[in-house]
């Protein structure tokens, strides 16, 4: 991997940035999730916040010791029901008491994917899944918080998604179809609730990184190294996106909102790096 220049900034301690804030983290499956590593980052900054993910996600059992350690309460729910998310905006509040600041969504899944359908071959009950978990979700955790009245003044969402919203990538398959929903998601739920109440919504578009979603896209391993060689800062790990997602809950940036905001290192306005082609030359001349 490339020189990572963040790498120091994540031994940071909090700076209190979300002390006092109270925040719903989505998709926190394991160590590796990058919702694990945001929860305990914005643990640090000073936030309580409450976890949630799939009842099947939490029979695995290690958000458990997630939620120990944050002293988080975890709430089940299924991103694909409105009832289920309706009681996750509910809980959370009177656990933490109070209208909640500050709520991420780190979850995609791909039934095609996980299956090895081709794009040209998709399972529509399939892709009608990938849709429904990985950008509708979205809406419905939208739309149930507005009609709860349940984030707060000044509120800031956050949805992670990846550069193939915008161009084709090999292998992302349908994937690429539910982040572009996603964005567009973001930018129309955001012109509604900007106005009433300052609650700001963005997409982070995150770097390759090695965690479970990511991995299950095909040949994942070449996918990373070559987007780290095309990206001048190397690959945002999850650690570098937690920080970055704190600094969206903070009132640092509480004029940003309907945007999707790369964090990959300079990947996505890269067209061709001398890195990516000393590696091209090395293959050609063996
Ligand atoms: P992960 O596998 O740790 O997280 C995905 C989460 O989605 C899991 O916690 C899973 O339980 C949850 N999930 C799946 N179906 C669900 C459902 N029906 N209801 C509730 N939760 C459900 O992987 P990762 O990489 O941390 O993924 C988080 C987000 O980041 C996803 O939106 C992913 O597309 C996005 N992302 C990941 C990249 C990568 O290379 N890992 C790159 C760019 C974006």
């Amino acid at each position: 991997m490339s020189t990572n220049v963040n790498t120091l900034q994540n031994e940071n301690c909090g700076n209190n940035l979300l002390k006092g804030k109270r925040g719903i983290i989505f998709g926190a499956l394991n160590e590796k999730s990058i919702a694990w590593k945001v929860a305990e980052k914005a643990v640090a900054e000073g936030a309580s916040i409450t976890l949630s993910n799939a009842p099947i996600a939490l029979r695995m059992g290690e958000i458990n010791r997630l939620s120990e350690k944050l002293n988080a309460p975890v709430v089940a729910a299924d991103a694909t029901s409105v009832e289920d998310l309706t009681q996750v905006f509910e809980q959370s509040q009177q656990l933490l008491g109070g209208k909640i600041d500050f709520v991420l969504h780190s979850i995609g899944m791909s039934p095609n994917v996980r299956k090895g359908r081709k794009y040209d071959d998709l399972s529509y009950e399939f892709f009608e899944k990938t849709l429904d978990i990985s950008a509708l979700s979205f809406h419905k955790m939208l739309q149930v918080a507005r009609k709860l009245d349940a984030i707060a003044e000044g509120g800031s969402i956050v949805a992670l998604t990846y550069v193939a919203a915008q161009r084709a990538f090999t292998g992302y398959n349908d994937m690429a179809d539910a982040k572009a929903l996603l964005e567009s998601i973001t930018r129309n739920f955001g012109l509604l609730y900007g106005p009433e109440k300052g609650v700001r919504i963005n997409t982070v578009s995150q770097s390759p990184t090695v965690t479970t979603a990511g991995s299950g896209v095909g040949g994942f391993d070449l996918f990373y190294d070559v987007a780290d060689k095309m990206s001048p800062l190397g690959n945002a790990s999850a650690d570098d996106c937690a920080n970055y997602c704190v600094t969206l809950f903070s009132d640092y940036t509480k004029m940003v909102t309907m945007q999707n905001l790369y964090h990959d290192g300079g990947f996505s306005t890269t067209g061709m790096s001398l890195a990516a082609m000393e590696q091209y030359e090395k293959s050609r001349l063996k």
